[in-house]
């Protein structure tokens, strides 16, 4: 059985949905004190956190990148998945052993909308349906293999927050699902 490790740095709640479905989950990383990591940790299962303190041009993405590459690589976990994982994380994580491994859940449909605040750049936009893009992770941010999208219309009395609840609801719908046919057919 292929081993799956997640990568958290938020709420957790895709998290929730991955347990909820009963996903194996061999490991679970966060980068920050987050419920994501309580989580892991109430249902016990292996976890670890590698802090990420420094939110300036010092902070060191290779060296980050490597520690991440040799926890996940002691743990022998075959597919790790980001969910709701904050540090953009450098290019070597995407190659080697990784390499088509990484999963992403994006709250866009993409190609539109990358980065970090997709939502609130979606409705600034004036869009009136957006969605969520489950995909494989590359160097490039929130680019590579879309393996599925699903639409969330806004609604007129809708904020950016109520819009990405709504978002978040489809991607637990969505990841965990998606997740367990790539592990199943993929590898
Ligand atoms: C999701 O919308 C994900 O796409 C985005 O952050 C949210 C994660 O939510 N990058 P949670 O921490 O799993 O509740």
């Amino acid at each position: 059985m292929p081993r799956l490790a997640v990568g958290v740095s938020g709420t957790g709640t895709l998290l929730e949905a991955m347990i909820a479905r009963k996903l194996e989950i061999s490991f679970v990383f966060a980068d920050r004190q987050c419920r994501g990591y309580d989580i892991a940790r109430e249902h016990g299962i292996a976890c670890l956190m590698l802090p990420h303190l420094v939110f300036t041009a010092s902070f060191d993405r290779d060296q980050y990148t490597r520690y991440v590459n040799y926890v996940l690589d002691e743990r022998d976990i075959d597919v790790f998945a980001m969910a709701g994982f904050m540090t953009v994380l450098a290019p070597l994580m995407f190659e080697g052993r990784y390499r088509g491994r990484v999963l992403n859940t994006h709250p866009s449909l993409l190609p539109k909308f990358k980065g970090a605040h997709a939502v609130r750049d979606a409705f600034n936009a004036g869009e009136q349906v957006s969605g969520c893009t489950i995909h494989v992770a590359t160097e490039e941010l929130d680019s590579g293999e879309i393996l599925a999208q699903a639409r969330v219309a806004r609604r007129d009395d809708d904020t950016v927050e109520s819009w990405h609840e709504r978002i978040k609801v489809a991607e637990r719908a969505l990841y965990p699902r998606i997740i367990e046919s790539f592990m199943l057919t993929r590898l």
